[in-house]
């Protein structure tokens, strides 16, 4: 698999023998996965999303891209959690860390509440030439809708009428706030699938118009997507790193270890990081249960968290994300007079630092009762990005039907919606407003 799971410095806690015996609760996983047995299976849309999407949307998804590449200089794509974790990710991952001129930049918003961030970005894009790419599978979050508001205000005073020529709705098929305003504006529409939920949807329309604004090649994303599937599905368990993954974090969390600290010593793969914890976060979070999921950049964290990780309680593991060749490199080289004592590195390659302090920390930390999972990759592409967000998507359905929980549900995040809006005095709200102003 083009994702291989090292679990060697995890067998001091969990042993081969406990590995092989939980083949079986990982299969029935898998087999409820697969054949839809389980609690959330009309959310399945994703499994077999990366063969079976809309050709005729994937195209016009191109088509769009190239016409905000021909006529903006920024892209503002709106939408939160599901809605907009994928992209950035994957934007992030893939392009440079310094952005050159040319490039069209995506930014994203309506994803805080900062009255800060969203009035620097008004004023930031306000001469510029700008698009919208609005994204909510509801259509009536508040975040989003709020910011759809106020940068399609913007829009409109600089392009008038063709401002509509300039905005991207993607949401519902036919229901929604968003989708009844596109289609009484006449907005371009892309479709989130009934049957694919916010964290899964990073492949559909959500997540591939902006990637592919932002110049990443899309068929290549979906090639990596559709081959881990495969790859996924079809490996047995001892050889298939999704099923083991799924298998020994499950042992761990017995085990009482019930935090995950996803780790990678690329500060770029931070959003594939956030993603993922929203992933797990979701979809494992319920009934009381699942793993925390937290993480972390190495070296940049090992000089703050890395004490509670070395030595605090002992309640967590750790997963490393190692992509083997990083996109550059390079070779340090030896100075005369050697003041800063620096001469053992010359000739030696800059990521061969990383290699070894990545070596250090797992044998620390290990050492130090942490548990530790390597996942290898051979380097970060756009097939390989695919590939890895396919492979966390299936080995999440797998393991939260391994806890026990409805892996494609999330009940929780509402509450928080219905206090906001009580207390912002929505209309229908008036009973829970009353409650919660005497607690207040
Ligand atoms: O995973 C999820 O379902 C959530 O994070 C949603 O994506 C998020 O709440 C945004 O919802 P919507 O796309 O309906 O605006």
């Amino acid at each position: 698999m083009k994702v291989s799971l090292n679990y060697k410095n995890v067998l001091k806690f969990v042993s081969e023998e406990e590995i092989k015996n939980n083949e079986k609760a990982t299969l029935v996983a898998l087999d409820t996965l697969l054949n839809k047995k389980g609690a959330g299976s009309d959310f399945l849309g994703w499994i077999e999303y990366a063969k079976n999407y809309d050709k005729e949307e994937f195209a016009r998804i191109k088509k769009a891209a190239a016409k905000i590449h021909a006529n903006s200089e920024v892209l503002v794509v709106i939408g939160i959690g599901g809605s907009y974790l994928g992209a950035k990710a994957v934007i992030e991952a893939l392009k440079p860390y310094f952005c050159q001129k040319k490039d069209l930049e995506v930014i994203f918003v309506g994803n805080n509440l900062s009255s800060t961030y969203v009035a620097e970005l008004l004023a930031y894009v306000k001469n510029k030439d700008f698009s919208i790419n609005v994204i909510s599978k509801s259509g009536t979050t508040t975040e989003p809708a709020i910011a759809f508001r106020l940068f399609k205000e913007l829009l409109i005073e600089k392009y008038g009428i063709a401002a509509k020529e300039r905005i991207f709705a993607t949401t519902d098929k036919a229901k929604g706030a968003l989708r009844e305003l596109s289609t009484t504006e006449g907005y371009e529409t892309f479709v989130v699938p009934d049957d694919i939920g916010g964290r899964y949807s990073w492949f559909t329309a959500v997540g591939l118009l902006p990637i592919c604004a932002s110049g990443i090649d899309i068929d290549e994303l979906m090639k990596g997507a559709n081959d881990a599937y495969n790859d996924c599905k079809n490996t047995p368990y001892l050889e298939n790193s999704s099923l083991l993954y799924s298998s020994i974090r499950n042992l761990l969390y017995q085990k009482k270890k019930c935090i995950e600290v996803l780790v990678n010593f690329e500060p770029k793969l931070s959003y594939i990081s956030e993603w993922w914890k929203q992933l797990y976060g979701e979809s494992e979070g319920k009934d009381h249960k699942g793993l925390f999921p937290a993480s972390l950049v190495y070296s940049t964290d090992l000089h703050s968290m890395g004490q509670y990780i070395q030595d605090g309680m002992r309640i967590m593991f750790e997963t490393i994300l190692n992509i083997q060749n990083p996109e550059t490199d390079f070779t340090l080289k030896s100075e005369e007079n050697n003041l800063d004592g620096l001469n053992f590195l010359s000739g030696v390659n800059f990521d061969s630092v990383a290699k070894k302090a990545m070596q250090g920390t797992i044998l620390a930390h290990v050492d130090g009762g942490v548990p530790n999972l390597v996942l290898e990759m051979e380097k970060m592409d756009a097939y390989h990005l695919g590939y890895l967000l396919y492979f966390f998507m299936f080995s999440c359905g797998i393991s939260g039907y391994m806890l026990g929980v409805n892996p494609f549900n999330q009940p929780g995040v509402e509450n928080y919606k219905k206090n906001m809006f009580a207390l912002l005095g929505k209309p229908g709200y008036e009973e829970l407003r009353k409650k919660l102003l005497e607690r207040l």
